[in-house]
């Protein structure tokens, strides 16, 4: 503590990461890395990038990027947004399309991110227990008054998967509401709700290259939703960030 924290600050219980042990070629599951290596084709395309370049800013839209998850999806590239890792697409969202007067609603046991974000960003949020199982329920999401509802899909650390059925539940029976679904660990076995985005206007789905594509150290997330809901999270990220540094894929 020192005179020149803020109120804020002051007020803010840190997230505490996973122990970063120094040894060589240890697996480590407390942060969920992946222990098989990224693509060699990946590792080619980053290699053929690097150049001096380098002393040029990126671009600050991440064109390319967006482009690249647009064609994977078949969506649109103005359905995607990009950001430094799914933390930093995460804490935009937060700020951009989570604070509201009615409380965020997300799990008890869940990613514990969220909470330390409503924290910073000064958002009211209420936590739904899991059931006995440790599973989501969606009729206590639908029977609650709510500002937006976050669940990562399958759960952390829980890694309960709720089912496509249930989610399009939820987004059907709460359309003035926002809900968003971190999809961290959805290529470990579950199905994407990034489809669901082309009906619902209510769902942003964020996933991240850290985990499946065994990339947590390029520090690259995104979003993807309807326009108007990547607008908003445009508006909030150029008015905080500098361009993010690996998006001249
Ligand atoms: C559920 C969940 N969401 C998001 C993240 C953030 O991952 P990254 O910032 O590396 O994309 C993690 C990381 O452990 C996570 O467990």
């Amino acid at each position: 503590m020192s005179v020149y924290w803020s109120d804020l600050v002051r007020r803010l219980t840190p997230y505490v990461p996973g122990e970063q042990p120094k040894i060589a070629n240890l697996v480590k599951l407390n942060t969920n890395e992946n222990p098989y290596g990224p693509s060699p084709k990946a590792l080619a395309a980053m290699a053929a990038e690097t150049s001096e370049t380098l002393r040029l800013y990126p671009d600050p839209n991440s064109d390319r990027f967006k482009q690249a998850v647009a064609r994977f999806f078949a969506i649109d590239p103005a359905s995607v947004f990009a950001g430094n890792g799914s933390d930093e697409v995460l804490a935009h969202t937060f700020l951009a399309l989570l604070k509201h007067d009615k409380p965020l609603l997300f799990p008890d046991i869940t990613y514990s991110f969220y909470p330390v974000y409503c924290g910073l960003y000064d958002i009211v949020y209420a936590t739904v227990p899991l059931d006995a199982e440790f599973g989501i329920r969606v009729d206590d999401y639908l029977a609650q008054e709510a500002g937006a509802i976050i669940l990562a899909n399958p759960n952390a650390p829980t890694s309960r998967l709720l089912p496509l059925t249930e989610i399009e539940r939820l987004l059907a029976g709460k359309p003035e509401t926002l809900i968003v679904i971190d999809e961290a660990y959805i290529d470990f076995g579950g199905e994407s709700a990034v489809p669901l985005t082309q009906r619902y206007p209510n769902l942003l789905v964020i996933q991240t290259l850290s985990k499946s594509r065994s990339l947590a150290g390029l520090r690259a997330g995104y979003a993807i939703g309807h326009p108007a809901l990547i607008e908003a999270r445009d508006r909030q990220s150029r008015k905080a960030d500098r361009p993010h540094a690996w998006s001249g894929f």
